[in-house]
């Protein structure tokens, strides 16, 4: 066997693996709420959590995963204008049409396994309703 062909193989066999445990992941919510939150929110709150100094909030010790528990379904979906806050930076937290109820969710309760681990997890019931009455802003930019 030519080593093109040997490499080719490799590539086929590595492609398949990776379907596959992708296949094995869905099951698991939590595992589907890192890969969420890896695609949607690291970008700016960075994979431990931390921000960006100034300019993007820590999400590690933050009042949404605490008193204002209710608000964050709607904070990730609708975003927020830096309105209120200290950081120096005109930035916003976008808006997220694309993520689901049950993803929004799952990429809570991964935030909860990883920075808050004393939380209880949240349900989809609390989710859903959260999400009914979200202050709609308006004018936002959307993704
Ligand atoms: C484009 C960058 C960006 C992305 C992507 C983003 N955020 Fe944000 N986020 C921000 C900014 C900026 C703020 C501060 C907004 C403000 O206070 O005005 C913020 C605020 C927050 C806060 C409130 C922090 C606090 O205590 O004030 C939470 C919680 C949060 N984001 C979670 C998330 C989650 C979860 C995701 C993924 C689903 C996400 N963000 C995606 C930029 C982003």
């Amino acid at each position: 066997m030519s080593k093109m062909m040997i490499l080719i193989l490799a590539i086929m066999l590595v492609g398949i693996a990776s379907t596959m445990t992708l296949q094995s992941c869905n099951d698991n919510t939590y595992v589907q709420g890192a890969r969420l939150y890896t695609f949607h929110c690291a970008n700016c709150h960075m994979e431990d959590g931390s921000g960006l100094e100034n300019v993007i909030p820590s999400i590690i010790e933050s009042k949404y995963f605490g008193a204002k528990l209710d608000s964050l379904p709607c904070l990730i979906r609708h975003g927020k204008a830096n309105l209120t806050t200290s950081h120096s930076m005109m930035v916003d937290m976008p808006v997220n049409y694309q993520m689901t109820e049950y993803e929004i969710n799952n990429v809570i309760n991964h935030i909860f396994v990883t920075w808050y681990p004393d939380r209880e997890a949240v349900t989809i019931q609390d989710t859903k309703k959260n999400l009914k009455d979200c202050p709609v802003p308006a004018m936002r930019y959307g993704q």
